[in-house]
């Protein structure tokens, strides 16, 4: 048996890229190491929506090369991923010592560079046609993280060409996988004992524009996972706000498995701002989307992405989007600051690049104003009575903790002594912090 260590970076459709090429290298004996320095494989599995993430790529690789040279010849190293499908062939420029360059259109041809590259081959395979469903769907098993959840890409790519934004340019334009497909992994997955299923997608809510001899939309797949037997949830991120439409949220509502959690990034609180970034609606939409959303869905959770010092940002455009996350009592958000991207259209705005102190004070206001919102949003559930799955068990200060979500995606802490992971619970809930809520156990 050889061993194989991954290192994931980057949002989710990584990870799950990540537990299929594991399912495949398992078919070559390989099995997985949480040990780097002892594995016959390294990979590291690339991110590159900001620099600092493909920084972190190189420097890691760079250690790597160093023990190949220092202790290990025979180490092969493997550079997958965003920034892989982006530059291609540089990367053997950069580091010499990577034996394959694998983009994120051909993780299927894996197993066929496993061989070339033990034979003693370099290998870069970053070509943009994508692989067919058919490729896809050879028989290999899915090496998923052990957890109460597994995730299941429905659809890749984006063509929203977002200003600032390189994912259309490292994931391809959309496509949707087929319904079938993602109900037999579903299935799988249940079968496995995982207790939640998350339907992953740069757009989740434009799946199946792309079907040419059906209509079958994000909706009409909800109703066919939820028709799987067996207690489950069911969550899907991430929603383009425009994309959502009433009939999904009815879904939602209809539906019992399906959770109340929406993450629907509005990235800026500025209608110009929105513009500028290419975004397909001003702030009057996304404000009526949420309205709605909250409306229909009791307890729904609605979270966000934002950019700080976005190319031009003025302090007016940007104090918009602090009182946007007031005005829409957003729970949650996720802050970055401005990255220039190759190849975006933002970033050959060189004039109008906001300064990197202005852009991190700017990002600093934005996640203070995101902690208080946040425990906000955590004080309306004390008292509640909430269902919880629980995902881990730890010790914390001689205490042991039992820690979960609820369906709209709040964490509680629930102290009790035995582990209840991968079990739904009731609890009440007896206070808030800012990142999780408190519980005690109702009935057990
Ligand atoms: N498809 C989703 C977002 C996917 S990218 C959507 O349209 O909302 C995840 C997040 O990374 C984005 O929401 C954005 O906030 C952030 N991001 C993308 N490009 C960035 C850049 N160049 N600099 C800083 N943040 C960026
Ligand atoms: Fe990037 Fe925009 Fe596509 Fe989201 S919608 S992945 S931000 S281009
Ligand atoms: Fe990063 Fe690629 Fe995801 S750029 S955020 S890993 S799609």
């Amino acid at each position: 048996m050889k061993k194989v260590y991954i290192e994931t970076m980057g949002c989710q459709m990584n990870k799950s890229d990540t537990e299929r090429m594991l399912g495949m290298l398992a078919h070559f004996d390989y099995t997985e190491t949480t040990t780097p320095e002892e594995a016959d494989l390294l990979m590291v599995n690339t991110c590159s929506i900001r620099q600092l993430s493909e920084d972190k790529a190189f420097s890691l690789i760079g250690t790597w090369g160093m023990w190949k040279k220092r202790n290990n010849p025979n180490l092969k190293i493997g550079f997958c991923g965003c920034v892989a499908q982006q530059k291609a062939e540089e990367i053997f420029k950069r580091a010499p010592y990577v034996d394959f360059v694998l983009g994120t259109h051909k993780i299927y041809s894996l197993p066929d560079i496993i061989q070339k590259v033990n034979k003693g081959e370099k290998v870069c395979e970053c070509t943009e046609t994508h692989q067919t469903e058919a490729d896809r769907e050879k028989d290999y098993e899915i090496k998923r993280v052990k957890s109460t959840n597994a995730w299941i890409p429905i659809t890749e790519g984006c063509n929203n060409f977002c200003t600032y934004c390189i994912v259309p340019y490292t994931r391809g334009r959309e496509r949707s996988r087929l319904p079938e497909t993602i109900i037999k992994e579903a299935q799988d997955a249940l079968n496995d004992g995982f207790k939640e299923i998350t339907l992953l997608g740069q757009n989740v809510d434009s799946y199946g524009k792309d079907f040419k001899d059906k209509n079958y939309r994000l909706a009409d797949l909800l109703k066919d996972l939820n028709a799987l037997d067996g207690k489950f949830r069911i969550r899907f991120v991430t929603s383009y706000p425009t994309d959502i439409t009433d009939e999904l949220i009815e879904t939602v509502v209809k539906l019992d498995k399906v959770c109340e959690y929406f993450h629907i990034p509005m990235q800026s609180g500025s209608s110009e701002v929105l513009k500028k970034m290419n975004r397909r609606y001003d702030r009057e939409t996304y404000a009526k989307i949420v309205e709605k959303v909250r409306k229909i869905v009791p307890d729904v959770t609605i979270t966000s992405d934002f950019i700080a010092g976005f190319p031009g940002e003025t302090e007016e455009q940007f104090e918009e989007t602090l009182t946007a996350i007031d005005e829409f009592e957003l729970d949650y958000s996720n802050v970055a600051a401005y990255s220039p991207r190759e190849k975006t259209v933002a970033a050959k705005w060189v004039d109008k690049y906001i300064p990197e102190d202005v852009k991190d004070e700017r990002f600093q206001r934005l996640n203070k104003k995101i902690q208080e919102n946040c425990l906000k949003s955590n004080l309306k559930f004390v008292g509640r009575e909430m269902e919880i799955l629980v995902e881990s068990f730890y010790e914390r200060k001689g205490m042991f903790i039992n820690t979960g979500k609820t369906r709209n995606n709040k964490t509680v802490h629930i102290p009790y002594d035995k582990d209840l992971t991968g079990q739904f619970v009731n609890a009440k809930i007896t206070g808030a912090k800012t990142w999780y809520l408190k519980g005690e156990l109702a009935e057990k």
